[in-house]
């Protein structure tokens, strides 16, 4: 997976979770790796400043954040915050193109990640 994201010089990625440590994580996809990044947060104030910050994008949904990306990265709380950021209506997968590749930085169970990955 690693090696397949290098491959872009640059990737439309999303971000979706901007906590401790989604912030800089996704700081650094945008400033180090130099890629198109749009976030999500719950709390959009964060998302906002982030925004502002890193030059990048803020989305209102994480399915709106997930639309058009190669990647999108998530890392939020736990198994049911995980959720409700993938599988709802607003969701990454609801705005996910086909042949994006989902990549979980959660602490979260194996069922989720089966549940997700069917
Ligand atoms: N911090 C560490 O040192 C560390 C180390 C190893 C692993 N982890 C793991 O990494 C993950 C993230 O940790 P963190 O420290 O960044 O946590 P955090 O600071 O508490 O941030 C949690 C993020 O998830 C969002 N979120 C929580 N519940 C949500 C929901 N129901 N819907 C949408 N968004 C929701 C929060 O949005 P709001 O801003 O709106 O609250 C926030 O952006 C966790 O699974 C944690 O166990 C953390």
């Amino acid at each position: 997976m690693a090696t397949e994201f290098w491959r872009f010089s640059m990737a439309k990625v999303a971000f979706i979770g901007l906590g401790v440590m989604g912030y800089p994580m996704a700081g650094h996809l945008k400033v180090k790796g130099g890629h198109d990044v749009t976030v999500y947060n719950r709390t959009a104030a964060k998302a906002e400043d982030w925004a502002k910050k890193f030059g990048g994008k803020a989305a209102a949904t994480p399915a709106e954040a997930a639309r058009d990306a190669d990647f999108v990265f998530v890392c939020v709380g736990n198994d049911d915050d995980l959720r409700s950021v993938t599988t709802t209506e607003t969701g990454v997968l609801a705005g996910m193109k086909p042949g994006a590749i989902l990549i979980d930085n959660t602490t979260a169970s194996a069922e989720v990640a089966r549940e997700l990955d069917a």
